[in-house]
């Protein structure tokens, strides 16, 4: 595996994909890993990733020297070749203007540039940049704003980057880190799908015996994907349960049986369609009265949820795992504070509760959205299926700002099933990576008919998107908003106006809450 060591930057996660996608195992490392968590990686090399800090900031994280001394290639990117730079006596100037986009790029020869011409276009993301080599190092790329855009000490196998080759607007940046891998650190290829699909299937048997797992569907891909590998594992001792929340859009239960019944699930207690539906509305509409805040509405939901997954597995009996569709990025969003991260948002599958007895499997605890889709294709879950927007574990309670009631439930599952319907009338759905009606809990004025209206306003959000950690706004034609509007305006009672929201992630996440 290659270990990215992630000082914070916004593409550490893509450098890792980027790393998978050339059929090599990657994985995030935090700074502060000390050097026997390294060696007991044991990587074929690492990669610097970028960082919002400057090198020689306060608080700005660095690796342990000892790094450098491992034998290892190292690839800095943006930050992390600042940092290298610095860690091992050169020296990096602060520029307050940030250089940031698309430029031109000169090289020379160096195996990091093999198969390349000359002149290049690359991406640019930073404020500082070095501006004298430490020794054994010599200049590899230069651009118009940056002397040392390259650097390299082949002998000691490490490499430095100014620009982010992870980044499609790096046209060449694939060929970069392929050499990088290929030709300089020598990789070898052991991330394919197919026969991971193997390992995680025959580490599932291994692992269960003939013990028995409870998991929850949630009428996501994720915890589809899961519940497939583990049937494939362990077959009639999966007892799969769907916990109707009263939090799920018109459509979920449907769709849901629907795929079930293709993927062909049985053997289940009490089994409807191959999985055991807890009606448990009345219950979540309780627990969530009076409650506004975002944070607050997740943590109860969760709790709730646990409890309810553990009574089934009590009548089930003797059920010692609990199975959770639980993949990378929900693990990193929801990572405990850090030096270098903030919390954004406690994911719901990720935040269990204390005590809980049973154990947790994970089996897609180290894939990304779309590698997972790729399994269920693999398994041969339906299309239309994999491609499913993803849907949150706290559902539509993230969508209403405020507080949950049954009225304004029944108001934004409608005006979302109109913008869901739409969009795939225009065939836009499967093109953009998240589409979502939220409910303003604000009331404006308007007039339909001859008559004054006061009512809440629909924000609909649809967000283009390859990891969900960062997105932009989709640009849907806007005869195709326009429909959409008007149809919310006059069959959804109780709304009267509806915006799209512009924002990009970051500064905004994609729920609402
Ligand atoms: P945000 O809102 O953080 O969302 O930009 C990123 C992606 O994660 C989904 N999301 C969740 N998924 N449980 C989940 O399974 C959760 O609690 C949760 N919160 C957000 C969100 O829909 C988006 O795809």
């Amino acid at each position: 595996m290659v270990a990215v060591i992630n000082f914070g930057g916004q593409y550490a996660h893509l450098i890792a994909r980027r790393i998978r996608e050339l059929g090599v195992k990657s994985e995030l490392i935090s700074p502060d890993s000390n050097i026997s968590t390294v060696k007991k990686l044991a990587p074929q090399a690492l990669i610097l990733s970028g960082s919002p800090f400057s090198c020689y900031e306060k608080n700005a994280p660095k690796v342990d020297l000892k790094i450098y001394e491992l034998g290892l290639p190292i690839l800095g990117i943006c930050y992390g070749q600042q940092l290298m730079a610095v860690q091992l006596g050169g020296q990096v100037s602060s520029h307050s203007s940030k250089q940031f986009g698309r430029e031109l790029l000169k090289i020379t020869t160096s195996a990091l540039f093999e198969n390349l011409k000359s002149s290049q276009t690359v991406w640019f993301s930073h404020g500082d940049q070095v501006d004298r080599l430490p020794t054994g190092f010599k200049i590899i790329a230069s651009s118009k704003n940056a002397k040392i855009a390259g650097m390299e000490d082949s002998q000691r196998r490490f490499y430095g980057i100014q620009f982010h080759p992870e980044v499609t607007h790096t046209p060449n940046g694939e060929v970069i880190l392929s050499n990088f891998l290929f030709k300089i650190a020598k990789a070898k290829k052991d991330w394919n799908l197919k026969s991971l699909k193997e390992d995680i299937v025959n580490n599932l048997i291994k692992k269960i015996k003939n013990q028995k797992v409870v998991m929850a569907l949630s009428g996501g891909v994720d915890s589809l994907v899961a519940a497939t590998l583990l049937k494939e594992a362990i077959g009639d001792n999966l007892f799969l349960v769907f916990i109707d929340t009263g939090l799920l859009r018109k459509y979920d239960l449907e769709d849901l049986e629907n795929v079930v019944k293709s993927v062909n699930f049985k053997n289940l207690p009490a089994g409807r369609q191959g999985f055991r539906i807890v009606n448990s509305q009345s219950r979540f509409l309780k627990i969530l009265q009076r409650v506004n805040d975002p944070e607050e509405k997740r943590k109860v939901i969760a709790k709730l949820y646990f409890a309810i997954l553990e009574e089934e597995a009590k009548k089930i009996g003797n059920v010692t795992f609990l199975a959770q569709g639980t993949i990378y990025p929900d693990r990193i969003e929801s990572a405990k504070p850090s030096k270098h991260a903030d919390k954004i948002k406690s994911h719901h599958n990720v935040t269990l509760p204390k005590g809980l007895k049973l154990k947790i499997i994970e089996p897609l605890g180290e894939f990304y959205k779309d590698e997972v889709r790729k399994l269920g294709k693999i398994l041969r879950i339906p299309q239309e299926f994999l491609n499913r927007h993803p849907f949150p574990g706290p559902g539509l309670a993230i969508r209403i700002l405020g507080e949950v009631t049954e009225d304004r439930l029944k108001i934004l599952r409608e005006a979302d099933a109109i913008f869901i319907e739409e969009l795939k009338k225009a065939g836009i759905y499967n093109k953009v990576g998240q589409a979502l009606a939220a409910l303003l809990p604000v009331k404006s004025v308007g007039v339909m008919g001859d008559a004054r209206t006061y009512s809440y306003i629909i924000a609909l959000r649809s967000v283009d998107t390859v990891d969900f950690m960062t997105a932009d706004w989709s640009k849907i034609p806007s005869d195709v908003m326009e429909k959409v509007s008007s149809r919310i305006v006059n069959e959804v009672r109780g709304v009267n106006r509806v915006v799209y929201d512009i924002t990009q992630k970051p500064p905004a996440t994609i729920e609402y809450e």
